[in-house]
């Protein structure tokens, strides 16, 4: 619409008066940036409402925080691998070397205004980010939202949780304290057993030997403009891509493929999110100003030479340094060079892991062959291989999690390191299985639960005595909005080779890659995964005539 058009438009509906300041700028605007027929197209989007919507909102407000915070910091951090000796205010520190980088940390701690705060902010910002992304990740992936067409939101989505670690991961190592300069060995020695390039990709990084005077200057912008630039970049993307598919809704009267129920985006969903915006930035500030996270100055600056037990990284790569503290030490040496198989195939095992659930809704597709929109979620009982998977994979990251954290555990327990690695090797391979077989089984148990309630009602509770003696508890049939939300998914079959010889007799072609998809699409969707839901015959049987519940 044009902007002639736009000013009419809102001209007609002027009741009295001239226009105010307001209604003047928003007319220059608009005839500028056509900003009215922008809005009016968008801003009465309806969205629809659950609570678990607000964990993508979690990520979008803490990264705010995290960008706020680290303009802030960046005023005052020097990214200076140059050797100072202190003598500022912390007096304990006094007197030693340690680099610009560690001093400047030191500086914004204990002499720049609210510079510990702000330090504080946002480094629980920065974790409340990943561990905000991880749960919105597990949300989309247990309801089935990454199906067509949200799969390359759901790329982008696992592009910014990998972003996002890796941003922290660079972040942590500035201050070049104990701890993080601790974390920077661990990445070199992992580097430096990849096979052939290790060595070079080593000097490459560092500009020489470990820990040189380079990495501290090579990380900061990474981590303050490229990293954050190309994560910008993505969330404006990903939720351009919300808005135009709109949201999934979970299933629930009136909501099909092809209509949404929910609020209008103006004003209700905005007003709703600025709250929350505030709410979020609000309890970062309160764990920023009295949970303490990171006292460098407790650390002491970095020496290679030193480190204590009890170093761990920040959460999300506690995985990848259990992966490493449970491989035994194998190593190789041929010709010469060694082969540091105990670091390499947990290194290499590392992405792999991160990379099986960001291909997830591919393979999915695939087994499926399903070409259809989705925008009903599914509940995770009706879906329970998918379940299954999930929950498997968050439990290897928790069982590596308290791999990486062996010595705390051990400490904090009084257990034997020895015995908990032990313990992870083994739980490593043993717990997915089991977490996949229980979460399976109670998502059958959830389903036939639901089918009882359908047909028998909700259990009331009353207990009523008949006249023959016999005591019955009352059902209450379930309203008509719940008996469609427990019955309106699919349970309509799965991928078949179907017969091996057409109607002609002769012999189709099967691959083997039918054959391992028909495979897998029995195992994820097959009966075995589904309690028949009631169908409307089974139903009015029993709610009818003679079959009156009690
Ligand atoms: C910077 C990090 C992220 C931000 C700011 C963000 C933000 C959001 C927001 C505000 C929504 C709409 C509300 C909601 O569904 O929660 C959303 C939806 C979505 N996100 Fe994210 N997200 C991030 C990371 C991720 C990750 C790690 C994934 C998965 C790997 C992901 C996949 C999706 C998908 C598929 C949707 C559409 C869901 C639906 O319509 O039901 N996002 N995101």
């Amino acid at each position: 619409m044009d902007g002639a058009r736009s000013v009419n438009g809102r001209a007609d509906r002027r009741t009295s008066g001239p226009p105010g300041g307001g209604e003047k700028l928003a007319d220059w605007a608009d005839g500028r940036l056509g900003l009215y027929g922008l809005a009016k197209a968008n801003m009465r989007k309806v969205f629809p409402d659950h609570p678990s919507f607000m964990l993508g909102e979690i990520c979008l407000y803490s990264f705010i925080v995290i960008i706020l915070t680290g303009i802030y910091l960046t005023l005052f951090f020097e990214p200076s691998g140059v050797e100072v000796v202190y003598n500022g205010s912390y007096e304990p520190l006094n007197g030693i070397v340690m680099t610009r980088a560690f001093e400047s940390t030191l500086d914004i701690s204990f002499d720049v205004r609210g510079g510990l705060l702000i330090r504080q902010i946002h480094h629980w910002a920065a974790l409340v980010f990943v561990t905000g992304m991880l749960v919105h990740m597990m949300r989309v992936f247990f309801t089935g939202a990454f199906r067509k067409p949200r799969e390359v939101n759901w790329v982008f989505g696992w592009t910014l949780l990998m972003l996002g670690i890796l941003t922290g991961l660079t972040g942590y190592s500035l201050p070049d304290d104990l701890l993080s300069g601790t974390g920077i060995r661990f990445a070199q020695g992992a580097i430096l057993s990849v096979p052939i390039i290790g060595t070079y990709l080593s000097f490459f990084l560092f500009g020489g030997e470990f820990p040189g005077h380079d990495i501290i200057p090579r990380l900061f912008p990474i981590h303050v403009l490229l990293l954050p630039g190309i994560m910008l970049g993505l969330v404006t993307a990903h939720l351009i891509l919300v808005f135009y598919h709109k949201h999934t809704q979970f299933p629930g009267p009136g909501r099909n493929e092809k209509s949404v129920v929910g609020m209008p985006f103006l004003p209700v969903y905005t007003a709703k999110a600025g709250g929350f915006f505030f709410l979020v930035f609000g309890m970062l500030a309160l764990m920023g100003g009295i949970a303490q996270i990171n006292p460098v100055w407790a650390f002491g600056p970095y020496r290679p030479d030193l480190v204590t037990t009890g170093a761990q990284p920040d959460w999300y790569l506690g995985f990848s340094e259990g992966l490493i503290r449970v491989m035994p030490g194998w190593e190789i040496n041929a010709w010469g060079h060694t082969l540091q198989l105990g670091v390499f195939i947990p290194f290499s095992l590392f992405p792999l892991i991160l990379a099986a659930i960001g291909a997830y809704p591919f393979i999915e597709a695939w087994i499926t062959g399903d070409r259809r929109e989705h925008h009903i979620l599914d509940r995770p009982r009706n879906v329970p291989v998918r379940t299954g998977l999930g929950v498997a994979w968050l439990s290897l990251y928790v069982v590596l999690l308290i791999g990486g954290g062996n010595d705390v555990v051990a400490t904090h327990l009084h257990l034997s390191i020895n015995a908990i690695t032990w313990f992870v090797r083994i739980s490593v391979f043993v717990v997915p299985v089991l977490a996949f077989v229980v979460t399976k089984r109670v998502c059958l148990g959830l389903q036939r639960r639901d089918r009882d309630k359908v047909l028998h009602g909700r259990e009331s509770g009353v207990i009523r005595r008949l006249p023959h003696g016999e005591y019955v508890e009352v059902h209450e049939p379930l309203a008509q909005a719940q008996l469609h939300t427990l019955t309106q998914h699919e349970q309509n079959g799965h991928y078949e080779i179907g017969p091996l010889v057409d109607a002609h007799g002769v012999r189709r072609p099967v691959t083997a890659s039918m054959r391992v998809r028909a495979r897998l699409a029995r195992a994820m969707f097959g009966p075995e995964t589904q309690i028949p839901k009631p169908t409307p015959e089974e139903y009015r049987e029993l709610t009818s005539g003679d079959h009156q519940q009690h």
